[in-house]
């Protein structure tokens, strides 16, 4: 199954200036995610909140029938894009969802919010 990377492209963080670049955190975070996960297997989208406004920047890693995520407090910088794209690619290689904690990337070491289990399957 394909994993996605939904992000979501109206956080600010705190210190936020619309005058800078006239893009929200969300929106820059989004550009570089893109970029780093062209070559890749994992797709992305984008969106607006994932209801985690407090701590942004926010991205969810989605699989149908796997172990989902929400991880956020990221900085909008390529560090961070990198880190999440390297850990979706993970994901994206197993069964369950589940990356070995050794395997992550220490760019979302401490940024993990939620984890949602699959769905049952359709009766
Ligand atoms: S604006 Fe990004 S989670 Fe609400």
């Amino acid at each position: 199954m394909t994993t996605w990377i939904t992000i979501c492209d109206t956080c600010k963080r705190d210190g936020w200036n619309s005058g800078e670049t006239g893009k929200t955190d969300g929106e820059t975070l989004a550009a570089l995610i893109e970029h780093a996960a062209a070559d890749t297997a994992v797709r992305t989208r984008r969106t607006s909140c994932l209801m985690g406004c407090t701590h942004g920047c926010n991205v969810a890693v989605q699989a149908a029938g796997k172990l989902c995520y929400t991880i956020g407090n990221f900085l909008p910088d390529r560090r961070s894009a990198e880190a999440i794209v390297a850990y979706a690619a993970l994901h994206s290689e197993t069964e369950s969802g589940q990356v070995p904690y050794r395997q992550w990337p220490e760019g979302v070491k401490g940024h993990f919010v939620t984890r949602h289990p699959p769905l049952p399957p359709e009766e």
